[in-house]
């Protein structure tokens, strides 16, 4: 069964990225995932050339350091004719109106947005169809994509011919939505303006451990105690979540005895859990040599995975 996932360059990865989604890629690898870095994503808003560049090949670096095998990398540019042309087919089986529903297009989208911004769902969607991809593991923000991606090729294959896979999303049972540490009523995020409440996959040990003792934890009365309590106390629920699943256990049999004691344990288990991350991201970025190879190798494979299926749905909706 084929696996497949992929983060956008529009910022450092963060702990939310890797606790939520990352690390799961590594682990239950199969010898057919692919797993990418969707740089074509990171141009619905406004950014910079170079910027995008350096990132791309910081996240490709990131994915390596996750310990995901190279032969299952690539970078999302590299087949932009094959998926510009997947992009076409299926937006011709896409409703504005299901676009312009999208979370993420309703928060960002105005008479003044790129249209990219309606439309890249349906670009993730060619990405995931376009290599048969059976699973498609992510954290909770990326779940309506992928609903999107079950609808389009539902919706093709009855109207011009069986030829995708029906993916399925996966969710992780902890930390599928970290939360920002200084505003825990939004998800952490890349594009944040202020870093504060983010913890980066690169920060520095004594950076994240600044990060984690300013947690907001909700509230200044505590004698409740240290409770797992997601609506009334997100922030220290997200705390919670954040050790337990660095921990590798279920938020409810978290105890601390005090809010304190929490937020060290926090940082300390976060130190660990990113700390060999980094300190191979350091050594990759130090190697640009190695970097290229694994991209240029990944995207011939990516290309011949998914021609086949490509030149099948030209055919089938009569183009081609
Ligand atoms: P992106 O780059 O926003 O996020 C990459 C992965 O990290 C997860 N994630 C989180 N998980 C838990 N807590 C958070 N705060 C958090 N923030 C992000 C995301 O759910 C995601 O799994 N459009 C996608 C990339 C993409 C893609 C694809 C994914 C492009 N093509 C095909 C799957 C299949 C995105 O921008 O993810």
């Amino acid at each position: 069964m084929t696996r497949l996932s992929a983060i956008t360059p529009s910022g450092h990865a963060h702990a939310g990225n890797h606790l939520g989604a990352l690390r799961h890629w590594a682990r239950d690898g199969g010898p057919e995932d692919l797993y990418f870095v969707s740089d074509l994503h990171a141009m619905t808003q406004s950014y910079s050339p170079p910027r995008l560049r350096a990132l791309t090949r910081e996240l490709l670096a990131v994915l390596v350091a996750e310990g995901i095998a190279p032969e299952r990398l690539c970078v999302q540019s590299d087949l932009v004719r094959e998926l510009g042309a997947l992009t076409w087919l299926l937006e011709c089986v896409c409703s504005y109106g299901e676009a312009a529903r999208m979370t993420q297009f309703k928060a960002k989208g105005d008479a003044a947005a790129r249209l990219g911004l309606l439309t890249y769902p349906v670009l993730m969607a060619a990405d995931i169809l376009l290599q048969g991809a059976a699973e498609v593991p992510v954290g909770d923000d990326q779940l309506q994509h992928v609903e999107l991606a079950r609808s389009l090729a539902r919706r093709f294959n009855s109207t011009y011919g069986e030829v995708f896979t029906v993916p399925r999303a996966v969710t992780p049972p902890t930390a599928a939505r970290v939360r920002d540490l200084s505003a825990p009523d939004r998800k952490m995020s890349k594009s944040t303006r202020d870093a504060a409440g983010t913890v980066f996959l690169l920060d520095p040990p004594d950076l994240i451990r600044r990060k984690v003792a300013r947690a907001v934890t909700d509230s200044s009365d505590h004698s409740a105690g240290v409770a797992y309590l997601p609506d009334e106390r997100p922030g220290a629920a997200n705390l919670i979540e954040i050790y337990a699943a660095c921990a590798g256990v279920a938020p409810k049999e978290v105890e601390f005895g005090s809010y304190g004691e929490l937020k060290s344990a926090v940082a300390e288990a976060l130190v660990e859990e990113l700390r060999p991350v980094r300190e191979r991201v350091q050594e990759l970025l130090a190697d640009p040599g190695e970097l290229d190879r694994i991209r240029a190798d990944g995207a011939q494979r990516a290309r011949e995975r998914g021609a086949h299926r490509l030149s099948s749905a030209l055919r089938l909706a009569g183009v081609g």
